[in-house]
Formats: C-alpha cells, sequence, structure tokens
C-alpha cells in the first residue's frame, strides 16, 4: 500500500513551486518596460504567436513520392502524447502553417477568417483543440511570456480597488498612440523583420474611461496614471475565459450578439447611472475573451447574417461593436469550420459574397493512407483504452481498409482495381507503378467534386507544402467564386 506520505511526495514533485510564482509575477509598469525592452517578443500579437508556438516544437522533413514535405512535431500533439495527434493531411496542415505564417508577418491573411472545410469526422475539430491547447501550454514557458494589466484604483478610506484589464490587454497599449509609434520604433530597432512587434488601436471602452479619468485627476501626468497599473503574467485559459473563446450558433432564430460582445450588467446601472457607462458593462462576450488568443466558431456558417458581419469586421477591421459603445480593437486569431452542405448553402447565396472573399478555405479531407487511418483507429482502440475485451486479430486493419476503400475513386488506368490504389497510396508497390505514377494518380483525381464524401480527397492530401501563402490567398478567392 502506498503511504500517504508518498502520496503527498508525489504531488510536491509535481507541483512546480517556482513555476507557480513565475506564473503569478506582478510588477509595476516601469518593471514592463525593463522586461519589454530587453525582450520585445512577449509583445507579439495573436498571429505571431501561434506561428511561433506551431514551430516551438520543431520540424521533421519527411518525402512521400517523391516530394519533400516538413512535418511538424506540434501536429503529432506531444502535450498530451499524442491524444489529438494527427496523422496524414500534410498538405492541409502545411496550408494552415502558410496561413500563420504571412499572418504573422502582416501580409494579409490576418485580415481573414481561417475556415476548416471538410466532411463530419475529418479532424476539423482535433484540429481546433490542439490549437487552443498549444497556446495555453505556451503562454505558461519561457519562449511563450505575454502580460496584461489591472487597474489599482483608491477607494474611500484609503484601500484600493484591483480591477482587471476586461480584456486582458497589452500593457504597452497605456502608451497613447501619439507616442507609441516612437516607442515600437526604438523597440523594433533590434528585431528582424519578421519578428517587429506593433501595437494596434486603443484601449477597450473600460480601460480608456479609467485612463482618462485619472489623466484628468493628474492633470495630463501620464506618469502618475501609471502608478495606478499592475503588469501581470498573462495565462491563457480556455476553462477560466481569459484568451481562447468558442462559439457555437443555437438555433438560427434565437441568436444574440451579446453572447459576442458583451452585455450591459443591469444591477452596475443603478450604481453608476447610465447604461453608457462602461463600468456598468461586462465586457464578457467570446470575442471579448478571446483577445490575444483564438475564437473558435463551430459550424460558422449556421450563425445569422447579421453576425457573420460582425465576423467580418472583426477579421478585416480587428474591431468589435459592444452595444452602446464604439467600435473595439481586438487582436484575435479567428478560426471557423463547417461542413459540406453548408458550405453549398453558402456558395449559391449572393449576400454572403463579401463572407466568402474574407475566407480563407482549407479544405480537411479524409484520409486514404491506409496506414494513417490504422494509426487513428488504434488511438481510440488500443489496450490502454478498451480494457478487457479482446479485439480480433486484422480487425482494426480491416476496418481501416474498407473505411478508405470507400474514399477512393474508382482508377482510371486500366488493369487497376481500387484495391490497388489503396495500395499504392500506401506506399506498398505494385508491378509496373513507380512513385512518380502514383503521384500522376494522385493528380488525376479532380480537385473539387459535389456532394459526396469518397471524392473529397481529390489529390488535396498529397498536394504537400507546395502553395505559398501569397498565393493560397489567391486560391481562396478564386475558388470561392468558381
Ligand atoms: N487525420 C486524422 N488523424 C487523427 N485522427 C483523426 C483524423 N481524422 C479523424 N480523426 C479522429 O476522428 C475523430 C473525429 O474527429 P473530429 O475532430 O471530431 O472531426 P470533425 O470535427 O471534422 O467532425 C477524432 O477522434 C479524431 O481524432
Ligand atoms: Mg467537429
Amino acid at each position: 500500500m502506498a503511504g500517504k506520505n508518498a502520496i503527498y511526495e508525489l504531488v510536491d514533485k509535481r507541483l512546480d513551486a517556482q513555476g507557480f510564482r513565475d506564473e503569478h509575477w506582478e510588477g509595476t509598469f516601469d518593471d514592463y518596460m525593463d522586461i519589454v525592452s530587453r525582450n520585445p517578443k512577449v509583445a507579439r500579437n495573436s498571429f505571431q504567436r501561434i506561428f511561433d508556438m506551431i514551430l516551438h516544437f520543431g520540424i521533421d522533413r519527411k518525402s512521400k513520392f517523391r516530394r519533400e514535405y516538413a512535418q511538424l512535431q506540434f501536429f503529432s500533439d506531444p502535450i498530451d502524447h499524442g491524444d489529438d495527434g494527427i496523422f496524414g493531411l500534410e498538405g492541409s496542415l502545411m496550408h494552415r502553417v502558410d496561413f500563420f505564417k504571412s499572418a504573422a508577418q502582416g501580409y494579409g491573411t490576418e485580415r481573414r477568417i481561417l475556415l476548416l472545410h471538410g466532411p463530419v469526422g475529418s479532424a476539423k475539430s482535433t484540429i481546433c483543440r490542439l490549437l487552443k491547447k498549444g497556446i495555453e501550454y505556451y503562454s505558461k514557458l519561457e519562449e511563450g511570456k505575454m502580460y496584461t494589466f489591472s487597474w489599482k484604483l483608491p477607494r474611500e478610506g484609503g484601500e484600493f480597488d484591483i480591477v482587471p484589464c476586461p480584456m486582458h490587454e497589452e500593457p504597452l497599449k497605456l502608451i497613447p498612440q501619439s507616442a507609441r509609434r516612437d516607442v515600437l520604433a526604438m523597440l523594433n530597432e533590434s528585431l528582424p523583420p519578421e519578428q517587429r512587434i506593433s501595437v494596434n488601436g486603443d484601449l477597450d471602452p473600460f480601460c480608456r474611461k479609467t485612463f482618462e479619468d485619472l489623466l484628468k485627476r493628474y492633470d495630463g501626468n501620464w506618469k502618475k496614471v501609471m502608478d495606478h497599473i499592475i503588469v501581470k503574467r498573462f495565462i491563457i485559459s480556455e476553462k477560466d475565459r481569459r484568451g481562447i473563446g468558442t462559439f457555437q450558433p443555437k438555433d438560427e432564430k434565437n441568436q444574440d450578439s451579446t453572447e459576442l460582445t458583451g452585455d450591459i450588467n443591469f444591477r452596475k446601472i443603478a450604481e453608476y447611472g447610465s447604461d453608457s457607462d462602461p463600468r456598468a458593462f461586462n465586457f464578457d462576450g467570446e470575442l471579448n475573451i478571446a483577445n490575444r488568443g483564438l475564437i473558435e466558431f463551430i459550424e460558422a456558417l449556421k450563425l445569422d447574417v447579421a453576425f457573420l458581419y460582425d465576423l467580418l469586421g472583426a477579421s478585416q477591421e480587428h474591431m468589435i461593436k459592444p452595444k452602446k459603445f464604439a467600435q473595439t480593437h481586438i487582436d484575435e486569431v479567428i478560426i471557423g469550420h463547417t461542413n459540406e452542405p453548408e458550405y453549398k448553402k453558402l456558395q449559391n447565396n449572393e449576400l454572403m459574397e463579401a463572407f466568402r472573399d474574407r475566407t480563407i478555405k482549407i479544405d480537411v479531407p479524409y484520409n486514404v493512407v491506409l496506414d494513417d487511418e490504422i494509426k487513428i483507429y488504434e488511438k481510440d482502440f488500443n489496450k490502454e483504452r478498451v480494457r478487457g475485451m479482446h479485439i480480433a486479430p486484422h480487425t482494426i486493419e480491416v476496418a481501416a481498409m474498407w473505411a478508405v476503400l470507400t474514399r477512393l475513386e474508382e482508377p482510371k488506368k486500366a488493369g487497376l482495381t481500387r484495391l490497388q490504389k489503396l495500395k499504392l497510396y500506401s506506399g506498398k508497390s505494385i508491378p509496373g507503378f513507380t512513385e512518380d505514377s502514383v503521384r500522376e494518380l494522385t493528380e488525376e483525381a479532380p480537385r473539387r467534386h459535389a456532394g459526396h464524401q469518397s471524392a473529397l480527397h481529390s489529390g488535396q492530401d498529397f498536394e504537400f507544402a507546395r502553395q505559398r501563402s501569397g498565393d493560397q490567398k489567391e486560391r481562396a478567392s478564386t475558388r470561392s467564386r468558381s
């Protein structure tokens, strides 16, 4: 029997006291100026941060059918020992990384919604879960440190109220816009172009009001206002609604914008006397709380048309409009997912033209490589998961083979059966076929098919890391019009 001391010891060993203190670091605005001037990367925007996070886990170079591609360790889920690991889908994952790369460098994809599109069960949700998990994890690391602030506001009787910035903004936003450009130029001097930081937009309505009230009180002395700032580490946490938002449209008739952009706090109106006082507003909509991180729109295209336009503003201008308040700046990655029928509905809808144009669609097809399919099943049906039950030999292989066969097109080449095609795709050799002819085979498949799922692989699975971010954008818009 394990004694209780052994249990305490185990817990002690796992809980990292130093890590805890680091994560709960607090300091003055002045301390923060020290931190950013030594390491401006702490002020990266959400796109730069996610891109760096993905690369943080390392890259393997691989080749498949004589094409080189990069395999990103991140997508094998090193954080949870492979629980959410993705198998296959190399092309699709590389497109995603290209999206983040070009967004991180400010080439325009940061103004687009990333839309994952594919059949049910093709790992769209899993990919979003991975990204969320990744940024939570990264924000706890030395390399991924980020900061936000609280206000220390005097109360009667000499005490203070500590009020956190409701949208956990970057402390550099406290530098008035007139001076910010020069400050950033100074910080960026030492950084290579792709790492330069930019801090755009004004503070959220609550912080702006607090800032202005204090500035008035100190007769324009900004440094005195900064004495009311407590800078603290910002750890992203989906559970605590910090830096990660999720929105799932419910009933189409019953969608409410307050879920996205926050709501009036009726209890506090009495206290502050007006419903347009930002202190009487909860900036706790999904778009608010996702600031600095990412927001996932589940079944994005079921969203009411009016909201789709809100979403456009959020992606295109990086602005949201909470009821009663001016536009508010946000810094977050917007990812949506959708399945075929919903997307097709949108394609025939002229009102949605603007939306389609501002979306980067990434296809997440079913997997067509047998070994990858087997690995997917083994993730769920292994000895650890399935206990006390025997799985007959080769059950998983046969199930995987059957699934893959349903997704393959009848080969056009005479003399080739579907099963042979499956073998070729899985890297087996068949007399008379070389790696080059396999590539041809994947390319002969038409790119898009309407309707049935088996066509969804359409050769895209093998379209590795070719597309650079630039033409990816173009492709997304030409496709959306096709
Ligand atoms: N290519 C893949 N690699 C790993 N797992 C996969 C893959 N495709 C599907 N899965 C698994 O299938 C299940 C369904 O995936 P999910 O992400 O919920 O699909 P979607 O959101 O696209 O409907 C999950 O358990 C997921 O891990
Ligand atoms: Mg899903």
